[in-house]
């Protein structure tokens, strides 16, 4: 498991920042004079922050930049970090500093002072990309090496606030690193049966959780998902959590995530080349459960209910087949047209069983659902289909204010026409053209008449090759703090 860095809140004292050990870091606002923590560490450096401030480097640095004075004389701290940032920053800006904080820690010291006493706005906000980009997947390290800032104490004038704002924010870190480890966790490690005694871990969040095995799933009729993991040797499950901190008796909102631990293909075989990112697939799955851990590690006032569908797709004697047909709980019959079409096959079950046992106020699903979702729209946007105006738009604006990029994609008839069977109600599959608006449309079709409903495919930022502003290469933890918000929006004020 990875740990979110350690913050501690604290009253500025000048004195201390003489005797800090580690970095020291203070905002430097662009057209501000120098605050009263700045000042001190100016003294002590005997004019270097004046320096830095009136050269044309500091005129020149992007906001957000930092810029550092090593060993500096005068303090015991072995490196002073300027950071240019305005007083009320974006939120961009301020998460974009506080990463680039994170990408200094490490080396001899991990300990930082993080001084944001005269910001105005956002303070907290750099203490998230402290968090998010403190990110680093060692599990499987046998070296481990340079760890991020193991200990960051912050400082500043309203302390009190600073730290009730911030708690709420780590508590959605805690969330991101939980989809992350994810995500990133092999799949011989992250078998379906380890994904759901991680969640069950949950409950001692307070998250109420139930396993359902695959006699229970046989009895509810879910055919459509039984089949997608009769191939594995990993049992099928599905994962129901529950966070009951709304109004008694208040219809939740259910979310519902793709879990395929590891996608194959089946019988359908993937290339091999890059089929090992595929023990991605349960990645939607990894987000509703991080969303779970944030809501409850924040104590959050609303009824959410997660579900996700653990399946491994993997072709054997006792694999489902291409022309197979299977029944789906709703009791519509689907042709296997490609067992690589699996996703939907999950989630059509898991939807359904959360509609009429839950009756949602609505229903958002994820999914790592269809490679044509990245032909699309790349690694910079995930796809957003909906039937609901409102609540689409509630999501989207949730999305953008957190810097996850989310696009809207279109639903119609037309494509749930290609995917009419000739021997079943329906095939799993509708051809190469309009492949994400298809898989989606197929979902379409076991959403409850007047209930709102949102797909997210996933499949393009759930995982990132390279670096990204918060988090490493691997795993990104797409969705979690947008989901958060979108929740907080909802159903808290
Ligand atoms: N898990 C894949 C989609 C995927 C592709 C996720 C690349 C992440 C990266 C999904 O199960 C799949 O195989 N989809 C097929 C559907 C097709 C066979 C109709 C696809 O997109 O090719
Ligand atoms: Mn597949
Ligand atoms: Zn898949």
């Amino acid at each position: 498991m990875t740990e979110v860095t350690n913050f501690s809140f604290n009253e500025l004292d000048l004195d201390a920042i003489a005797a800090a050990e580690g970095r020291v870091a203070f905002i430097m606002s662009p057209d501000a004079k120098l605050s009263r923590a700045a000042r001190r560490i100016n003294k002590l450096t005997k004019g270097a922050v004046q320096r830095i401030v009136e050269s044309e480097k500091f005129a020149k640095a992007k906001e957000a930049e930092v810029i550092t004075i090593s060993w500096p004389v005068g303090m015991t701290a072995e490196a002073v970090d300027l950071i240019k940032l305005d007083k009320r920053p974006s939120v961009e800006n301020a998460r974009k500093a506080g990463a680039a904080l994170a990408k200094l820690g490490g080396g001899t010291s991990s300990e930082l002072l993080l001084i944001l006493a005269g910001m105005n706005k956002n303070a907290h906000e750099v203490v998230m990309g402290v968090a998010l980009r403190g990110y680093d997947f060692r599990d499987h390290k046998t070296s481990k090496p340079d760890t991020p800032h193991k200990n960051v104490s912050v400082m500043s004038g309203d302390v009190e606030e600073l730290e009730a704002v911030s708690k709420a924010s780590l508590a959605v870190a805690e969330g991101v690193f939980m989809t992350r480890d994810l995500v990133n966790e092999p799949a011989n490690v992250l078998t379906t049966v380890e994904f759901a005694t991680r969640i069950e871990g949950l409950q001692n969040q307070g998250v109420e959780v139930e396993i359902l095995d695959e006699d229970q799933l046989a009895d509810l009729g879910m055919g459509a998902l039984l089949s997608v993991g009769q191939g594995s040797a990993s049992p099928s499950k599905v994962a129901i959590m529950q966070w009951n901190g709304g109004e008694d008796g208040e219809a939740p909102l259910a979310l519902v995530g793709k879990g395929v631990v590891f996608d194959t293909g089946g019988i359908s075989i993937k290339p091999s080349g890059g089929m090992e990112d595929m023990t991605m697939d349960m990645g939607g799955a990894g987000v509703v459960t991080g969303v779970m851990k944030s809501l409850a590690l924040r104590k959050a006032q609303a009824n959410v209910v997660g579900l996700v569908g653990l399946v491994e797709n993997m072709p054997s004697g006792e694999a489902y087949r291409p022309g197979d047909v299977v029944t789906s709980m709703k009791g519509d019959t689907i042709e296997v047209i490609t067992t690589d079409a699996e996703g939907r096959l999950v989630l059509c079950d898991v939807m359904w069983y959360a509609q009429n046992r839950f009756n949602p106020i609505g229903m958002i699903d994820l999914a790592t659902l269809t490679g044509a979702i990245i032909i699309g729209l790349g690694h910079e946007n995930a796809g957003v289909f909906s039937n609901n105006d409102e609540l689409c738009n509630c999501f989207l604006k949730a999305a953008d204010a957190e810097g996850e990029g989310a696009w809207r994609m279109p639903l119609g008839t037309g494509y749930a026409n290609a995917m009419k069977s000739k021997i079943a109600d329906w095939k799993n599959a509708g051809g190469r053209p309009a492949g994400a608006s298809t898989a989606a449309e197929f979902l379409h079709q076991f959403v409850h008449e007047d209930m709102p409903w949102i797909h997210i495919d996933i499949a393009g930022v759930a995982e990132q090759k390279s670096p990204t502003m918060l988090a490493p290469g691997g795993a990104t933890g797409w969705g979690v703090m947008a989901l958060d918000r979108m929740i907080r929006d909802m159903f808290e004020g």
